[in-house]
C-alpha cells in the first residue's frame, strides 16, 4: 500500500518552525511562524487565559460529549465578537456559528459546506494567499483561482486589478478575503475599499469567504472586524471562519468557528444541520477546553476588560517593533522596504527579498523567514533590530 509513497518536502511554515527549534546557534531568530512573541522571544499564555482557565477547570462537573457544532455559549459569544452585538445580521437570526478545531478546521469546515449543494463553486484567493489556504480549500475538491491583490514594489494592495477581476466573475463563485492583517502581506483593505468590494459581491452574486484570525492585531477589535461587519451587512450569503488562536494565545488549543449567514432565518437552520453533519464525519465533535476559556472570558466583565487590555498591549507592541525596524531599515535598504513596514498592520509583512535572499539569512544569520519574504513582526525584539536590519540590508 505504502511502498511507492516518496517524502513530502517540509511544509513551509511548520517545516521553518521544526527547522529553528533544531539550529543551536545563541543568536537565532524566528521571524517564521505566526506567533505573538514577547521581547524575549517567548509566546506566553494571557493573563485573562490563565484566570479563566482556572475557573473552567474548578467548575467542570464532567467530560462528557459536548456535540458536533461545539459549546453554544461560544459560538454566541465568538458571533457577537465579529460582528458586534447589535449587527442586523444576528438580530434577524440569520447567522449561525459553529465551534471548530482551529481556523483551519473551520475553513475546511465551510469548503465542505460549498459542495454540499453539487455546485463545486470556485474559490477566488488573494495572490498571495496564506500557504495553507490552498490545501485546506482544495482539499475539499474546490476549484482554487487568484485574484491580484499585492504590489510588491510599493508593499499595497493593487485595489484597481482585484476590483476590476471580481468585477468579472460568474455568479455563484466564491471570494476569500483576509478580515484583517493579511497574511503574508500585512497589506490591507481600507473600509472605503471593503465598501466597494462588497457592493460588486452584491451586484455579481458572489459568496465572499471572509477568513478572520487576527482580530485586535491590527488596528483594534472592532475595527479590525469593520470589513466582516459590512460584508455581513450587505450581502445575502457569506462566510466567515474565525480562529482565537492569536488574539486570545490559544494556538495548541484549536480553537475557532465558523459563521454562515443565510438569506432567511429557515435557511440557517437548515445549513446548521449541515454543518453538524460534516463535522460528525470529519472530527466528530471539537476539543472543548480552549472554546470553554473563551467564552469563560468573553461573558465575565472583568476577564473581557483584562484580555482586551492584552490584546491592545500585543498590537501596540507589534506597531513600535514596526516603526523601530522601519527607522533601522531606512538606514541599510531603501526607503521603500522601510514604508512597506510601516504602513502594513497585523503581525506580517512581506518585504521584497528574493527566495535565495531568504536562504541566505537563514543560513548566514540564522534569521529564520519563508521563502516568500514574509516576516513575523512579534519575532523582531527591539534588542536584535540593528542586526536583523544589517543583515537584511546585506541581501536585499
Ligand atoms: C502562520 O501563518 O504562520 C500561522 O497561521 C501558523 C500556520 O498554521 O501556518
Amino acid at each position: 500500500m505504502f511502498e511507492n509513497l516518496q517524502a513530502l518536502p517540509e511544509d513551509p511554515i511548520l517545516g521553518l518552525m521544526a527547522a529553528f527549534r533544531a539550529d543551536t546557534a545563541t543568536t537565532k531568530i524566528d521571524l517564521g511562524v505566526g506567533v505573538y512573541k514577547d521581547e524575549h522571544g517567548k509566546t506566553p499564555v494571557l493573563r485573562a487565559v490563565r484566570a479563566a482557565e482556572q475557573a473552567v477547570l474548578a467548575d467542570q462537573q464532567t467530560k462528557t460529549y459536548v456535540g458536533p457544532a461545539g459549546n453554544e455559549q461560544f459560538n454566541a459569544l465568538i458571533a457577537e465578537l465579529v460582528l458586534g452585538s447589535k449587527h442586523p445580521a444576528l438580530t434577524s437570526g440569520r447567522v449561525r456559528a459553529v465551534q471548530a478545531p482551529g481556523g483551519c478546521g473551520a475553513l475546511r469546515l465551510g469548503a465542505e459546506l460549498l459542495t454540499v449543494g453539487g455546485a463545486r463553486p470556485t474559490v477566488h484567493v488573494s495572490d498571495p494567499t496564506w500557504a495553507n489556504h490552498v490545501p485546506l480549500l482544495s482539499g475539499a475538491g474546490l476549484k482554487l483561482e487568484r485574484y491580484p491583490y499585492f504590489e510588491h514594489r510599493t508593499g499595497t494592495v493593487k485595489f484597481d486589478a482585484m476590483l476590476e477581476r471580481l468585477s468579472s466573475l460568474p455568479a455563484g463563485d466564491v471570494v476569500l478575503l483576509h478580515g484583517c492583517c493579511h497574511n503574508p502581506t500585512g497589506a490591507d483593505l481600507s473600509i472605503a475599499q471593503w465598501r466597494k468590494i462588497a457592493d460588486v459581491l452584491l451586484q455579481r452574486r458572489l459568496v465572499p469567504y471572509v477568513d478572520i484570525a487576527y482580530q485586535g492585531l491590527g488596528e483594534g477589535i472592532d475595527e479590525d472586524a469593520e470589513g466582516a461587519r459590512l460584508i455581513a451587512a450587505t450581502v445575502p450569503e457569506a462566510l466567515i471562519a474565525v480562529s482565537c488562536s492569536k488574539n486570545f494565545g490559544l494556538y495548541r488549543e484549536r480553537v475557532g468557528a465558523l459563521m454562515v449567514l443565510t438569506e432567511s432565518s429557515t435557511q440557517t437552520t437548515a445549513t446548521a444541520s449541515h454543518l453538524r453533519k460534516i463535522a460528525r464525519g470529519i472530527w466528530s465533535m471539537p476539543p472543548d477546553h480552549g472554546a470553554a476559556i473563551v467564552a469563560r472570558i468573553l461573558s465575565d466583565a472583568k476577564l473581557n476588560q483584562d484580555w482586551r487590555y492584552e490584546v491592545d498591549a500585543m498590537r501596540n507592541r507589534m506597531l513600535s517593533l514596526r516603526s523601530a525596524l522601519s527607522a533601522a531599515l531606512a538606514k541599510t535598504c531603501s526607503a521603500e522596504m522601510a514604508s512597506v513596514i510601516e504602513k502594513q498592520r497585523g503581525m506580517f509583512s512581506t518585504i521584497p527579498v528574493t527566495p535565495e535572499a531568504a536562504d541566505t539569512l537563514r543560513q548566514q544569520h540564522h534569521i529564520y523567514m519563508t521563502r516568500d519574504g514574509r516576516i513575523n513582526i512579534a519575532g523582531v525584539s527591539m534588542a536584535a533590530i540593528d542586526y536583523i536590519a544589517k543583515a537584511i540590508g546585506s541581501v536585499a
